[in-house]
């Protein structure tokens, strides 16, 4: 029997508008009220503005513990800060996963006063047995991130596989795919992606179809896909841009407190006492 499904759009959530941090305006499809989570993810925000009034705030010192938090920038400048002395700078094209693990407080600062700041982030959950694992941090450079040209297509490839090219981001637990995808029009794309896998899009610019079905998915829109073997896109806009991201899912149980997700409510009074006490980072 042939096995091969095309996945097709289960269901579309559209951004909505909400404030994080010190009053940073951002598009949030995942982990809000319409979509909690998508095992294994937690959260999708988008920052797309050039409007400084939107994001200068910025994300003073927080803190993360038992997931991992996932930055993308497509333009203007972000800088990260730890309370343990490691810095990053994001450009651009730039990556950064964190594994927040047993713990960091950082604070993460647009690097700018005018312009377009137009970035994402995604938060990763780790399976139990890794919760309170050591923090870690994978900073990729824009040059770092193999860029696929195809015909009306352009893959940026940060963490799996595509196209013969492996992604810079490598040893995460739920095995992630995370593509960014651009097409023009009449453009297309094709990607097999592990059967069981949780995959969804996240249309960032334009509108593009999915599957056999050709579902259009628009602007600030996130589209949650059916199990099946692989993935088609297509462009008949004039263009379509979008993130694919994938992995396995932990189907273990969700104990979740604003910038702590952990597996019991136990552990998650553990969490904010640790954090109240100054514990939280220490090993
Ligand atoms: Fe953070």
């Amino acid at each position: 029997m042939k096995a091969s499904a095309t996945r097709e759009v289960a269901r579309i959530v559209a951004a909505r508008k909400t404030t994080e941090g010190a009053g940073v305006r951002l598009n949030r499809t995942l982990g809000g009220p319409e979509l909690a989570s998508l095992d294994p993810f937690l959260l999708l925000d988008e920052i797309r503005s050039d409007r400084p009034d939107d994001y200068a705030a910025g994300f003073p010192s927080h803190p993360h513990r038992g997931f991992e938090t996932v930055t993308y920038m497509i333009d203007g400048a972000m800088d990260h800060k730890d309370s343990v002395g490691n810095h990053g700078h994001l450009a651009g094209g730039a990556a950064q996963w964190m594994t927040a693990g047993r713990g960091i407080v950082h604070s993460e600062m647009p690097q700018q006063d005018r312009g377009l700041l137009w970035g994402f982030q995604l938060w990763v959950n780790l399976p139990k047995a890794h919760k309170m694992m050591k923090p870690r941090y994978q900073d990729i450079a824009p040059t770092s991130i193999p860029e696929i040209a195809g015909e009306r297509s352009r893959t940026r490839v940060v963490a799996g596989a595509y196209g013969g090219s492996t992604g810079p981001v490598g040893n995460i637990d739920v095995e992630p795919l995370f593509l960014d995808v651009a097409l023009t029009s009449k453009g297309s794309f094709a990607h097999a992606i592990p059967k069981k896998h949780t995959a969804f899009v996240y249309v960032m610019d334009g509108a593009i179809r999915l599957g056999e079905k050709q579902s259009e998915v628009r602007e600030r829109e996130l589209a949650i896909l059916t199990e099946g073997d692989a993935l088609i896109a297509t462009c008949d806009a004039e263009r379509g841009r979008f993130l694919l991201l994938a992995a396995r899912p932990l189907n273990e149980p969700i104990a979740r407190h604003g910038p702590f997700v952990m597996n019991t409510d136990d552990e998650i009074r553990e969490a904010i006492a640790d954090y109240r006490s100054g514990r939280l980072t220490e090993g």
